[in-house]
């Protein structure tokens, strides 16, 4: 983030210093402890275009805006907007633009390009969720997680587990793990792996389990798998299930992203799991993207 609005957009994390990285985490550390840190925002407003579905984005990105004093604009959805009349999503996001809230936030798929949008409207752009290319916001919130729980990022071993040839989620660590130095495994189905995985890929889920200081599981997106895949069978080998999930150190942390198909990806019983801080997740969730609004607001003339 630097001096020019535009280049105060988190679009990916590739372009993110470690230490941006690093004051985001020491502000979200802050921020839980001292919500005094919270008035950058009064009289602004924000924008918050939601183009796809979401829960604990869109509410943590509504949640920070409450917390900092800047009134959302909240567009949940297409239904209700001009897009029901056939507006372009480009020209959607150009006309709530042109109201000039402090940023907007967008989650979209791939028929929109956030960096064209970028070059396009004069205030900071935040991905949150875009197709397949990444969610940095998640990410983050996912890296304080483990700094959190685990003391550092550094050196921990990263397993992700799933559906990560879909995932914006694995895309947005892969980038990431090189910025915090931790190292990221895959483990899944073939056809649920990248064509070319970059980093190391575990054939089984028992010894991938047993290499990792982080299990991370993802959405098995039914949309895409159901018709083609037995999901019991999912669940047996790739399942973070009890009886799975014995392989894992009881020193290890166990996380999804969220939203959860219970009985597939994991099962009911792992949220009760000590080394299970999904629910964390959620919630640092609220003070990454704070600690992001924060800095949005603080830094250039807005
Ligand atoms: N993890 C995540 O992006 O969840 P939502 O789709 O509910 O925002």
């Amino acid at each position: 983030m630097s001096s020019s609005r535009t280049e105060k957009s988190i679009l990916d994390l590739r372009s993110l210093e470690k230490t941006k990285i690093n004051f985001l985490f020491s502000l979200a550390d802050q921020l839980a402890s001292n919500s005094s840190l919270t008035s950058k925002g009064f009289g602004k407003t924000g924008a918050l275009l939601f183009f796809e579905a979401s829960t604990r984005t869109r509410m943590s990105f509504e949640t920070a805006c409450a917390r900092l004093g800047v009134y959302p604009l909240l567009l949940d959805g297409k239904s209700g907007s001009s897009l029901e009349k056939g507006e372009t999503l480009e020209d959607t996001v150009l006309n709530v633009a042109a109201m000039k809230p402090a940023f907007v936030v967008i989650r979209a798929g791939e028929d929109l390009d956030l960096y064209d949008i970028a070059e396009k409207i004069s205030c900071p752009v935040l991905n949150a969720g875009w197709g397949k290319q990444g969610h940095p916001t998640q990410a983050l919130l996912d890296a304080y997680t483990i700094r959190k729980h685990l003391g550092t990022c550094e050196g921990q071993r990263v397993l992700i587990v799933g559906d990560i040839r879909h995932s914006r989620v694995a895309a947005s660590h892969l980038e990431l793990a090189q910025k915090l130095n931790y190292e990221v495994a895959l483990c899944g189905p073939v056809e649920f792996l990248p064509v070319a995985p970059t980093v190391k890929v575990f054939e089984t889920l028992q010894e991938g389990l047993k290499w990792a200081t982080v299990a991370m599981t993802l959405r098995v997106q039914l949309e895409r798998h159901a018709a083609k895949y037995s999901l019991e069978e999912y669940r047996d080998q790739y399942g973070f299930t009890v009886q799975n999930l014995k392989a894992l150190s009881m020193k290890s942390l166990i996380l999804h992203p969220g939203p959860i198909n219970q009985g597939t990806e994991m099962d009911g019983e792992v949220l009760l799991d000590s080394r299970c801080q999904v629910l964390d997740q959620v919630s640092n969730g609220v003070l990454i993207r704070q600690a992001l609004l924060h800095e949005v607001l603080s830094e250039g003339e807005l």
